[in-house]
């Protein structure tokens, strides 16, 4: 069996895509610090798959952790990189934890990589990369814009380290993923987002609204050049883009002859918008959302989604979940976590 190592394995994306790579066949070691995350997360990609996967905590900035554990676990031949910090709020309180926890374990792994023989990383990165688009849909060779937080510099620039290291003759592949905004959870109701406190994101802030936690959702500006106003974003299924790991795995692992860094973006081709989304919640469960129009939170992207044609190409994988099942997903997960 091919050992992968997932790093923030036990997060949101991570813990979707632990349980995407043992259904393939993938035996996984997850390093997670559990600073975003629960240990508990392990006992739901257990009940899903059957299988606990390897846990280590511990944080990837520490290269001496690292060290250890690729002593330990000679084998592993791929790497898929999730540990990061991602709120882009935060980021601009906290720049230098954000290009720390992000470069610095980047760094790490790309050091190690050929003194153990890793030969592949599939590294978690955002359509953020893009800005403002000037078009939309947009492919990957629409131009990177100057990047407006210190989170979306850190993608920026690990996409910069990761292919400056190839070419310098590194003897490793990449992947780059390019996500645009991953919503929902597992329909098993086994896995989900787990935000800490009050949720920065659409999702886990609507699904918290439905279930009373919060009083009511503020939808952040309808004065957008949008159909109604509000913003676009692709959203795409949690399990679909967990699936696109194991492909992008597939490919960098068990072919010779591909480009030795590769980018994806991952997105569904389509475009909803804030207050589409909240109607597909609402008609998707049955459950009432309230809702206030209040003023533009600084820093969004006004609309952006993706053409995903070349991953839908290249690697074979679509992103074909309906909006509809993946809001029942997500509101499956806020109801097993609230206890409804
Ligand atoms: C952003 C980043 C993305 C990053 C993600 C993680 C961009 C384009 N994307 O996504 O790279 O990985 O954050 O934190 O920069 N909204 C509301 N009310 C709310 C919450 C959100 O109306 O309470 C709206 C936002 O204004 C936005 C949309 O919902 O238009 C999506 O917001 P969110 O889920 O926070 O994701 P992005 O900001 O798109």
């Amino acid at each position: 069996m091919t050992k992968i190592l997932v790093t923030g394995g036990t997060g949101y994306i991570g813990s979707h895509t632990v349980v995407e790579l043992q259904q393939a066949g993938y035996q996984v070691v997850i390093i997670d610090n559990l600073s975003n995350s629960n240990i508990k997360v392990l006992d739901g990609i257990y009940n899903i798959t059957g299988i606990r996967p390897e846990f280590v905590q511990g944080d990837v900035t520490d290269i001496v952790t690292l060290r250890h554990l690729f002593e330990t676990h000679r084998d592993i031949k791929g790497i898929i990189n999730f540990a990061a910090s991602k709120a882009v709020g935060e980021s601009v309180q906290k720049p230098i934890l954000y290009y720390r926890n992000n470069l610095v374990s980047l760094l790490n792994l790309l050091e190690l990589m050929p003194e153990y023989g890793v030969k592949g990383i599939v590294f978690s990165s955002s359509c953020t990369v893009y800005g403002e688009p000037d078009v939309n849909p947009i492919d990957e060779t629409a131009p990177i814009k100057p990047a407006t937080s210190p989170y979306g510099n850190t993608k920026q620039i690990s996409e910069e380290i990761i292919t400056d290291t190839i070419h310098s003759g590194a003897p490793i592949k990449s992947i780059i993923l390019r996500y645009f905004n991953p919503v929902g959870a597992h329909p098993s109701g086994e896995i989900g987002e787990l935000p800490l406190g009050v949720p920065n994101n659409l999702i886990p802030y609507l699904t918290q609204t439905a279930a009373g936690i919060r009083e009511r959702l503020t939808v952040f500006g309808d004065d957008y050049n949008t159909p109604d106003g509000s913003c676009i974003r692709d959203f795409i299924d949690v399990v679909d883009l967990a699936k696109a790991h194991v492909v992008a795995m597939q490919r960098m692992l068990d072919n010779e002859d591909t480009d030795p860094v590769e980018i994806f973006n991952l997105g569904t081709g389509h475009g909803l918008s804030v207050l589409e989304l909240i109607d597909s919640f609402q008609r998707a469960t049955g459950v009432n959302v309230p809702y206030v129009i209040g003023p533009r939170r600084e820093g969004d992207i006004e609309q952006i989604w993706a053409i995903p044609d070349k991953a839908n190409k290249v690697l074979g994988w679509v992103a074909d979940t309906p909006i509809d099942q993946t809001m029942q997903n997500a509101w499956r997960w806020q109801c097993r976590i609230t206890g409804r």
